[in-house]
């Protein structure tokens, strides 16, 4: 099996969903920001204020590769990786890329709940916050929809479009 690779914009859901996909498929899972912190012994917020936003891309970069030789593996990656580099064209071509695509309103919502900590969105409120999502949205969209599938989250049973999804893949 090819890898699959779960992609999408903060708080769609990437890391529950891909979760769930390895246990379905019986096969191991990597979230890129984990495996970052874990290879750099750091976590994403201490190397967004040690080296930026740009020395952050070029680590997730690096590492992408290293996550992308693993085989049968399911992936998902942070919201930016598929906006930097070639990264969109080198994850279609070593894995099967799913995009979870939700509304800037659904992505809000899910952030509010969650507990992770995002470094662009620190210092913000929350209409501000609400803001940024809509902008940055737009301008990632036309990475995000090269992916070789989408899933729109904000469409009923979408547990069942994943399952669909990836008996397809
Ligand atoms: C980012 C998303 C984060 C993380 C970093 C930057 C982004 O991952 O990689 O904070 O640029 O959208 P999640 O999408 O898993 O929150």
């Amino acid at each position: 099996m090819k890898s699959i690779i779960i992609i999408g914009y903060m708080g769609a859901g990437k890391t529950t969903v891909g979760k769930a996909l390895a246990k379905e498929l019986g096969v191991m899972f990597y979230d890129l920001d984990w495996y970052i912190e874990s290879r750099m012994r750091k976590t994403v917020k201490q190397i967004f204020d040690e080296v930026g936003e740009e020395g952050f891309r070029q680590i997730e970069h690096n590492m992408l590769h290293e996550v992308a030789e693993f085989e049968n593996v399911v992936v998902s990656c942070g919201g930016g990786t598929p906006c930097f580099f070639d990264n969109m064209e080198y994850m279609n071509q070593s894995g099967n890329t799913i995009y979870l695509k939700a509304t800037p309103e659904t992505l809000y919502a899910h952030l509010k709940m969650g507990k992770g900590v995002r470094p662009l969105l620190l210092n913000k409120t929350p209409e501000e916050v609400q803001v940024f999502i809509r902008e940055q949205l737009m301008q990632r969209e036309s990475f995000y929809e090269k992916a070789k599938h989408i899933i729109d989250i904000n469409v009923m049973d979408n547990l069942d479009k994943v399952n669909e999804t990836v008996q397809e893949v």
